[in-house]
C-alpha cells in the first residue's frame, strides 16, 4: 500500500554500513591516504520472495508496482506504473519529459525491445552548440536548448498497449495519487533537491522544489497539482494527452518563453520504435539487452566477449584481471564513441562488433604485462545525470527492465509552467564537436552527429541474463552515462566470474575506463594499494573516480531468480527500494 513516505537510503528497510569509502572520494586528486583507503561498502539487505519482485530507485515507486502486481497485473503493468510514479517520486531521474529503454523478455520466451530515446527537434542544427571560435558552448546542458523531444510518455503507453493487461488508468492510479495528494519528504529527495536548488531556481520549477529560495525540506509535504492534472491527460487520452492538446500547449509554450526548439509538429510526429533485442553469450549464459540508438548492448557484448577470449578471469581486483577489464572496456568504448548513430540515420556495424571472432581478434593483441594508450589504437585518427533503472519480475514468469533518465539531475532543469514536469537535457548526448568531451568526459564521433529528428547516443544498458536452460536469471540495469556501461558489466561478471551473491556484486568496488579520457578510474578503497601500484607501472593513468552528482561509477537496481525464489537489490550506493511477495 502507499503511504506517501518515501524511504531513503538510509531507510528503514536499508541496513546499508559505511559508506565512507565512497565519501572518501569527494575530492578529485587522488592523494596517498585515499588509495590507502580500505573498501567498507557493505551489501544491502536483500529482499528474496517466492512470485515476484521489483527494484528501484524510490520504495513509493516500487510500491506503485507491487501494488499493479498484487490486483493482477503483469510484469510490464507493473513497469509502466513504476515508470509514471517516478516521474512523482523521483523527480531528479524519475520522468515523464526525457526517454528511455525498455527490455521485455515474456515467460513463453518472446522479447521485445522498446527504444522511447528523445529526438532532436526539427529546427536542430548540426553546429547548434559551438560558439564563434567552434567551442562547445553550455546549452546542450541548461536551458531550453538543451531539451530532446521526450520519449517516454509515448514509450510506456506503448508498451502498455502491446503486452500490459491493464487499463492506463490503472496503471497510473498509484502516481496520480502520489502527485495529487503528495508525499513526504525524506532525506534523499531533500538532499537531492538542495543539491540542484540554484539550477531549478533559475526556471518555473523553482516555485513548487524551492519555494520562497528554500529548498524542500524533509519531512515536508509535498503534493504536485500540476503533474496530477498533466498525468490525469494521459490516464484519460494515453499519449495524445501529452502529445497533443493542453500539455503539449504548455510545452510548445515553455519552449517559446526560454527560446527552446520544440514545436507542435516535433511532438506529433514523435514515435517510439521497437527493435529486436540484441542477443549474445558470456560463459554458457545468454544475454539479452539494448541495440543501438543505445550503445550500452554493443559495448556489454563486446567486452564481455573480449574477457570469454581471454580465459577465465583472473580473482576479483587483482592486477591481471583489472589491467584485462580495462582493455576490453577501452577497446568496446572506442569502438562505442566513433561507430554507432542513429540506425535510422546510418548502418551500425553491429553484427562485427559484437561477434566473437572479433573479440578474440582484439584480445590476441592485448599485452599481458602492457596497457595500450587509446590513440594508439585508432588506425585512423578517431574523433572524436540522472537516469534511473528499475527491474521487473512478475510471478508469471515474465521480466522487464527499464532505464529512462532526464540526463544530467533534473535534466536542462526548465520546468513546463502549468504542466507540472522536467525536461531532459539529452540533446548534450549527441557530439557538439567531434573529439571534444560532453558532460561525461565521451569523446565521441561522426556518427552520432546532430541533426534533425536524429536520436543521440545513449548508454543505457538494460540486460537481462538467462541462465543456461534459458530461464531469466539476473535483470539489471543502471544509470550513470558512460558508467551505466561499465556498472552492469562489472555486476555481470561479478556473478558469474567471481561467483559472487547478487547483494556481494552490487557492493563490490567498480572500476572504470571509456577509451577517452585514457584514465583507468577507481573508486577509493577498491584497489589495494600494490595492485594500484602495479597498474601504474603497467603505463596505465590509475586514479580515485571523483565524486559527482550522479556518481562516477554507476548506480544498479537488479533482481535475480535463486533458488529461495527472486532476489532484490539495490545499489548501496544510491536510495530505493526491492520488494516483492
Ligand atoms: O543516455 C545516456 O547515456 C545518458 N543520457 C545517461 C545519463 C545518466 O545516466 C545520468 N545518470 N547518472
Amino acid at each position: 500500500m502507499i503511504g506517501g513516505i518515501r524511504h531513503s537510503t538510509f531507510g528503514v528497510r536499508v541496513m546499508v554500513a559505511s559508506i565512507a569509502a565512497v565519501l572518501a572520494s569527494c575530492r578529485t586528486a587522488p592523494n596517498a591516504s585515499e588509495e590507502a583507503a580500505r573498501w567498507t561498502l557493505r551489501a544491502v539487505e536483500v529482499d528474496t520472495a517466492p512470485h515476484a519482485m521489483i527494484a528501484s530507485n524510490d520504495s513509493l515507486a516500487t510500491m506503485a508496482g507491487i501494488e499493479v502486481l498484487r490486483r493482477g497485473g503483469n510484469a510490464v503493468d507493473a513497469a509502466v506504473a513504476v515508470g509514471f510514479a517516478l516521474a512523482v517520486t523521483y523527480p531528479e531521474a524519475g520522468n515523464i519529459g526525457g526517454g528511455g529503454f525498455m527490455l521485455v523478455r515474456l515467460a513463453d520466451g518472446r522479447t521485445a525491445a522498446l527504444d522511447f530515446r528523445e529526438v532532436a527537434p526539427l529546427g536542430a542544427t548540426r553546429d547548434m552548440y559551438l560558439d564563434s571560435t567552434g567551442a562547445p558552448t553550455k546549452a546542450s546542458v541548461t536551458g531550453h536548448l538543451a531539451v530532446g523531444v521526450p520519449g517516454t510518455v509515448a514509450g510506456l503507453t506503448a508498451a502498455l498497449e502491446r503486452y500490459g493487461s491493464k487499463s492506463l488508468a490503472e496503471v497510473m492510479a498509484p502516481a496520480i495519487r502520489l502527485a495529487r495528494d503528495g508525499l513526504v519528504v525524506d532525506s534523499a529527495l531533500a538532499r537531492s533537491v538542495a543539491g540542484d536548488a540554484a539550477r531549478i531556481a533559475r526556471f518555473e520549477g523553482g516555485a513548487r522544489f524551492v519555494p520562497g529560495g528554500v529548498p524542500l525540506p524533509r519531512g515536508a509535504r509535498f503534493a504536485q497539482p500540476e503533474l496530477a492534472w498533466t498525468l490525469a491527460q494521459i490516464a484519460e487520452r494515453g499519449a495524445a494527452g501529452f502529445y497533443r492538446g493542453t500539455v503539449a500547449d504548455s510545452l510548445v509554450a515553455e519552449m517559446r518563453r526560454g527560446g527552446g526548439l520544440i514545436t507542435h509538429a516535433d511532438l506529433e510526429r514523435y514515435a517510439p520504435v521497437w527493435r529486436e533485442p540484441l542477443r549474445g553469450t558470456y560463459r554458457g549464459y545468454t544475454l539479452l539487452t539494448m541495440p543501438p540508438i543505445s550503445s550500452g548492448g554493443v559495448a556489454l557484448l563486446e567486452t564481455l566477449n573480449i574477457l570469454e577470449a581471454m580465459g577465465p578471469l583472473p580473482s576479483f581486483r587483482s592486477v591481471a584481471e583489472t589491467h584485462r577489464l580495462t582493455e576490453a572496456l577501452r577497446r568496446a568504448f572506442l569502438d562505442r564513441n566513433s561507430e554507432l548513430g542513429d540506425p535510422a540515420f546510418m548502418t551500425n556495424p553491429v553484427e562485427r562488433l559484437t561477434s566473437k571472432a572479433y573479440a578474440q581478434s582484439l584480445a590476441s593483441r592485448i599485452s599481458p604485462t602492457q596497457a595500450t594508450p587509446t590513440l594508439t589504437l585508432a588506425s585512423t585518427p578517431r574523433e572524436g545525470t540522472q537516469t534511473t533503472h528499475f527491474s521487473v519480475a512478475d510471478s508469471a514468469g515474465n521480466v522487464v527492465a527499464v532505464t529512462y533518465t532526464l540526463n544530467e539531475l533534473y535534466g536542462s532543469g526548465v520546468w513546463v509552467r502549468g504542466a507540472g514536469f522536467f525536461l531532459n537535457d539529452e540533446m548534450d548526448d549527441f557530439t557538439a564537436a567531434p573529439g571534444k568531451p560532453n558532460l561525461f568526459g565521451l569523446v565521441q564521433g561522426e556518427a552520432n552527429a546532430i541533426a534533425p529528428g536524429k536520436r543521440m547516443l545513449s548508454s543505457m544498458t538494460p540486460a537481462i541474463v538467462l541462465d543456461s536452460a534459458g530461464a531469466p536469471w539476473l535483470v539489471l540495469g543502471s544509470r550513470g552515462g558512460p558508467r551505466i556501461i561499465t556498472s552492469v558489466i562489472e555486476v555481470v561478471s561479478n556473478v558469474i566470474d567471481h561467483r559472487m551473491s547478487l547483494a556481494e556484486a552490487m557492493a563490490a568496488p567498480r572500476v572504470h575506463h571509456q577509451a577517452l579520457p585514457d584514465s583507468l578510474r577507481y573508486e577509493a578503497g577498491g584497489l589495494a594499494p600494490a595492485v594500484v601500484d602495479s597498474l601504474r607501472a603497467m603505463g596505465h593513468a590509475i586514479g580515485v573516480a571523483p565524486w559527482k552528482p550522479g556518481g562516477y561509477v554507476g548506480r544498479v537496481h537488479a533482481i535475480m531468480k535463486t533458488p529461495a525464489g527472486w532476489v532484490g537489490v539495490v545499489d548501496p550506493r544510491t536510495s530505493g527500494e526491492a520488494e516483492g511477495y
